[in-house]
């Protein structure tokens, strides 16, 4: 059977007002099975909105095809986008409008009408747990409750697959957390089909069944989180802050000949704007960083090698591979700006 969301070779080429060509997208394939979360995760400009725009039909590819549930989204667009609940980057609604007008409006679009679309208003509005607002108009609301109605607009007409395209960029906390539950609802109790765009590794972690890593146009590398950190050989990142501002050459040697399994040992010196003096320095001390398989467990040792050092311990992170190293691995760049 087909996958709920198919793309193949799927490349899009912008021609700017000067003439220059721009390769946004340079031949994208994805299979998202049903009742799956999958994440886009990639950096600003890296051609997530692109990839969403012509596999929702928004803009037409300069190459290749997308379908949703078997339909070819140029071929057949309208039983493809039947299927389909767009939640866009940029919210679109009418400010003076109450959401439940703003939902009216869209529902309309959508072809709904009578009863049926005021049940639908209600189910969305109590999806999104706008309810008790639901007559307020939408530019008192804040960026994250915006959101949400934005968000309601795409569930309308009750979509199999979603897209959701950076949906918590500039909201609170809250919010962004409102946001990703409803993530899980849509397939948990829905079972839905969720395409979710994010620049945000955090993001990519919790929600997904599987992540595509985007970069320059091009996945660099497709998978579930294990499949993906396995890549970078399953190497613990430990973070040692020490007292002393060097490390002694002889103790990072130690590290990497007498300890099984660390393969990096390097010394992070301490970073501290211009002009500050000597003291404050020595007083914030510097890092150690050491690259080890099964890094969590050779910790007690480590410790106590760089005791034997006469080196004194202030704090200790061990961080297990995540998506940020999968990146760094494959781009040498950080997923950060
Ligand atoms: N309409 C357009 N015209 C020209 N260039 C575009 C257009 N839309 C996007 N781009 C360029 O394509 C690349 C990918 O953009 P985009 O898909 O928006 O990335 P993302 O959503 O990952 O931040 C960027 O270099 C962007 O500047
Ligand atoms: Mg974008």
């Amino acid at each position: 059977m087909a996958a709920m969301i198919e793309a193949h070779g799927l490349k899009k080429v912008f021609t700017t007002g000067d003439g220059k060509r721009i390769e946004a997208v340079k031949g994208v394939d994805l299979a998202v099975q049903k009742g799956e979360i999958f994440s886009l995760l990639g950096p600003n400009g890296a051609g997530k909105t692109t990839t969403i725009n012509m596999i929702s039909g928004l803009i037409e590819p300069t190459e290749g095809d997308a379908s949703i549930g078997g339909h070819s989204i140029t071929g057949e667009p309208l039983r493809a986008k039947a299927l389909l609940g767009v939640i866009p980057q940029e919210i679109a609604l009418y400010p003076k409008l109450s959401a439940r007008q703003n939902l009216n409006f869209f529902g309309k679009m959508y072809g709904l009408s009578g009863a049926d679309l005021n049940r639908r208003v209600d189910e969305v509005l109590d999806f999104i747990d706008l309810r008790d607002r639901q007559n307020d108009r939408v530019e008192n609301f804040s960026g994250g409750m915006k959101r949400r109605v934005n968000i309601g607009v795409g569930l309308l007409h009750r979509p199999q697959v979603v897209y959701m395209d950076e949906p918590t960029v500039g909201i609170d906390p809250q919010n962004r957390r409102r946001v990703l539950d409803t993530v899980f609802r849509l397939r948990d109790e829905y079972n839905m089909t969720v395409l979710y765009t994010t620049h945000l590794m955090e993001e990519a972690q919790e929600l997904s069944d599987r992540v595509g890593i985007i970069d320059h146009g091009e996945i660099i590398a497709l998978g579930t989180q294990g499949e993906l950190t396995q890549q970078v050989g399953e190497e613990d990142r430990l973070t040692i802050g020490i007292d002393a501002v060097q490390a002694p050459q002889q103790l990072l040697d130690a590290l990497q000949t007498q300890i099984e399994g660390v393969t990096q040992a390097e010394f992070l010196a301490p970073t501290l704007p211009e002009g500050v003096d000597s003291e404050e320095l020595e007083r914030k001390g510097g890092k150690i960083r050491v690259l080890a398989k099964r890094g969590r467990k050779a910790l007690p040792r480590i410790l106590n090698l760089i005791e034997e050092h006469n080196v004194e311990v202030n704090s200790v992170e061990v961080r297990e591979p995540d998506l940020e190293a999968v990146f760094l691995h494959l781009t040498g760049r950080a997923l950060r700006d």
